[in-house]
């Protein structure tokens, strides 16, 4: 199949970016988005043109490196999937897609599809872990987590923090993402000991990125790779509230 791309294409976050166009011949629909592009790079690189920078790692949906707008929907058309398992069958022979990076005050543009998500690693380095002594493995059953509680941890635990969510909030709101992580450690026992801290201080990280706040809008749930439930703000706000009480100086370390 062939399928036109326009890319938008940006040297760095100080030049001015534009669309460019290009037509990539012979796609095998079983590729993936990604594959797609490293087709268009080969031919880019073989005339001695610029290749298109976008980010990748693992490209199985696990590592949340990749990820761009298609179309104007992050990580494209198909629900609970990464750009790195987005296959071109789901589009249609001689069809025009167009790509953009996450636009986002906070996560400012490397080049081309690539954007700096550092503000996602300084909001977990902020309280994301469990720093306390958990002592060896215990026995399964020596500490009951009922299933529900188990499974609304795991649940959580999926965000691969790809910034999806926040590329489709029209606020460009982080509260998906911060609230998967409040939300996956603090169900679990090991997490209640710094559930207090944890919260207020993710949280208050996060407001000092340049994020926006969240209003509800749930743009954020219907781009996520992962399906993380729009629940998990409701508890990073619970969490947040009730730790600022309990924990007042935390936000200001
Ligand atoms: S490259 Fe790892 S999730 Fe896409």
């Amino acid at each position: 199949m062939r399928l036109i791309l326009r890319i938008w294409r940006q040297k760095n976050r100080n030049t001015k970016g534009k669309f460019a166009r290009y037509e990539v011949n012979d796609v095998n629909p079983d590729m993936s988005m990604l594959e797609c592009l490293d087709v268009l790079n080969e031919d880019l690189a073989r005339r001695g043109k610029e290749p298109v920078a976008f980010e990748h790692d693992c490209r199985e949906g696990i590592c949340g490196s990749c990820g761009f707008m298609i179309n104007g929907v992050a990580h494209g058309p198909l629900s609970g999937t990464t750009v790195c398992q987005l296959t071109m069958r789901h589009f249609k022979d001689g069809e025009e897609l167009i790509l953009e990076p996450w636009r986002a005050r906070a996560f400012p543009l490397v080049k081309d599809l690539a954007v700096d998500r550092n503000a996602f690693d300084r909001i977990i380095a902020a309280g994301g872990y469990i720093s306390i002594s958990t002592g060896s493995a215990p026995d399964g059953n020596a500490i009951p987590v009922s299933k529900e509680r188990a499974d609304a941890a795991m649940d959580a635990a999926q965000c691969i923090g790809c910034g999806a969510c926040v590329a489709a909030c029209p606020n460009a709101s982080a509260s998906l993402f911060t609230g998967a992580k409040i939300t996956h450690l603090g169900l679990l026992p090991q997490g209640q000991p710094e559930r207090d801290l944890r919260a207020v201080r993710m949280v208050t990280q996060m407001n000092l990125e340049q994020f926006g706040q969240c209003t509800n809008i749930g743009e954020c749930v219907a781009v996520c790779p992962k399906l993380i439930p729009i629940e998990v703000i409701g508890r990073m706000n619970h969490d947040y509230i009730a730790g600022s009480m309990r924990e007042p100086e935390a936000g200001e370390a």
